[in-house]
């Protein structure tokens, strides 16, 4: 890079954290919510970054927020409403009582998460696609990206997965077995297709929340699926794919409420997020279901 670029990098730079700082002004008095101005929101918002230190560590880093950080009283209270509307419904209890540890459930959810898990970059993308703004499209295309490896090929997310279910012993054989005895209409195709049916950005932004909220469910139900045995969970607590989901995940359903705080402040608003958020939370319900069907049916004889 020449010494010209570099000067206009530095100077582009300024200007962002310029206006940056505007508008984090502008909002600060807007939203009657928000907390003090000046040194304890600043406190606040390095509060929000050191916890994310962890992930940074492995490479990862959080959306810059100005306001809606992980302790903003809005962003803590729609957490725990949307939580409590995902616990409700059980899924992980359920699964858990009728599928005990098993090779078997190793099998079935290293292939349907790996399946899954190829597919949320398009669903990412198509639903950044679908929003209006570029505001909004900056805040849905992070996890994207995230899936995507950010810039290194090699941490593609579904394959880092593949990589760990590898290393708990389940092979492509297993997994196209598993995937043959797949229902037709999956959970994956309708949840395609609620997304294509939308038009309004807020049952957009509703449908993502509705897959993030049980983030931390999912990936722990995904890692004792995977660990089998004593030694393969060991294993696995080391592997790349754990190490980072555990951390990230959080961020991506701070990210995802921060989209309802901001975005939606209607009554209307609210109800077209909940519309989509109540398709995302159906998915797992599908999801998991599937997954339990599939454990109790016997493996196929190699
Ligand atoms: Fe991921
Ligand atoms: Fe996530």
């Amino acid at each position: 890079m020449t010494g010209l670029h570099l000067e206009m990098q530095r100077v582009h730079s300024i200007r962002l954290s310029r206006r940056s700082i505007a508008q984090y002004r502008k909002d600060m008095t807007r939203d009657k919510n928000t907390m003090t101005i000046g040194d304890a929101k600043m406190k606040t918002i390095h509060a929000g970054n050191a916890a994310r230190s962890l992930a940074e560590q492995a490479g990862y880093s959080g959306t810059v927020e100005y306001i809606y950080t992980a302790d903003h009283p809005e962003v803590l209270r729609w957490t725990s409403h949307f939580e409590g509307l995902a616990a409700r419904e059980g899924v992980f209890e359920a699964f858990e009582a009728a599928c005990p540890r098993s090779w078997r459930r190793a099998t079935v959810v290293s292939a349907l998460w790996h399946r899954f898990s190829s597919f949320m970059p398009w669903f990412l993308c198509q639903a950044a696609a679908m929003v209006s703004t570029n505001e909004k499209r900056h805040y849905v295309i992070q996890t994207a990206f995230e899936e995507l490896g950010m810039r290194d090929a090699r941490e593609i997310h579904c394959d880092m997965f593949w990589n760990a279910a590898a290393q708990a012993g389940v092979s492509e054989k297993d997994r196209a077995e598993v995937l043959a005895d797949v229902p037709a209409a999956t959970a994956l195709a309708s949840l395609r297709g609620a997304l294509l049916s939308y038009g309004t950005d807020e049952e957009v932004l509703g449908i993502l929340l509705g897959l993030e909220i049980p983030a931390r469910e999912n990936i722990e139900t995904v890692f004792r699926s995977l660990a089998h045995d004593d030694g393969t969970a060991v294993a696995l607590d080391a592997h790349r794919f754990f190490i980072f989901h555990r951390q990230i995940e959080i961020e991506h359903v701070r990210l995802t409420v921060a989209n309802f705080v901001r975005y939606c402040r209607t009554e209307e608003q609210r109800r077209r997020f909940q519309r989509g958020f109540s398709n995302g939370l159906g998915f797992w319900s599908r999801f998991w279901n599937t997954a339990s069907d599939l454990v109790g049916v016997p493996a196929r004889a190699s």
